[in-house]
């Protein structure tokens, strides 16, 4: 049978999402390093495709005279799936060296836990000087996988949410509030 979505309430606003983002890039621009030159160098890791939309309204809130680098990875868990397969696949690797260097890595959500597990324990086979998280919204309750968080925007319940990088078999990525998505059969 055809199962169609529908957009539904706003879950969380556009102007709570914005404040937000602010309030975690001051917490991350404090906590990062200076080097023996006085370099507060970052490079900031997007998890494709979800975490763009996040991801750049995040650095452009992070002081201008710090040195932030950004590069991607494509991995993808969900397909146009709306659950976890459990198999994380890597389309497409960092062009960065991270070794030696402070990293951060930026996710639109965790849920179980799984892409984040895979992704981190790469990324700390690496070596870099540190590697911090940050996700715009965490789903805690259906955690699978023990993640280290260092910052996260919003603790959301177990529903479907769609709009600020996460979407609905590819639809509404482009939202800027995050909305809840209705079924119907
Ligand atoms: C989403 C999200 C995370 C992952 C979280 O990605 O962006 O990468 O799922 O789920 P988990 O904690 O259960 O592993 P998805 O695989 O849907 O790809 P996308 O970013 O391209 O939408």
């Amino acid at each position: 049978m055809e199962q169609r979505y529908r957009l539904g309430d706003v879950l969380i606003s556009r102007g709570e999402i914005a404040k937000k983002t602010a309030e975690l890039a001051a917490k991350v621009a404090a906590d990062t390093p200076q080097d023996a030159d006085g370099n507060r160098e970052l490079i900031v890791v997007g998890i494709l495709t979800g975490a763009v939309f996040f991801l750049t309204d995040l650095v452009r809130e992070l002081p201008e005279d710090m040195d932030v680098r950004v590069d991607f990875m494509s991995v993808s868990s969900y397909g146009n799936e709306t659950k976890s397969s459990g198999v994380v696949r890597i389309f497409h690797d960092l062009k960065t060296n991270i070794e030696g260097r402070n990293v951060l890595v930026v996710e639109d959500i965790v849920d179980t836990g799984r892409t984040f597990a895979y992704l981190l324990e790469l990324l700390q086979s690496r070596n870099p000087a540190s590697l911090r998280t940050c996700v715009l919204l965490d789903k805690s309750a259906r955690r699978e996988t023990e993640v280290r968080v260092d910052y996260c925007g919003f603790n959301i319940p177990d529903a479907f949410v769609v709009g600020c990088g996460l979407d609905c078999a590819g639809m509404w990525r482009h939202l800027k509030d995050i909305r809840t998505v209705r079924t119907q059969s």
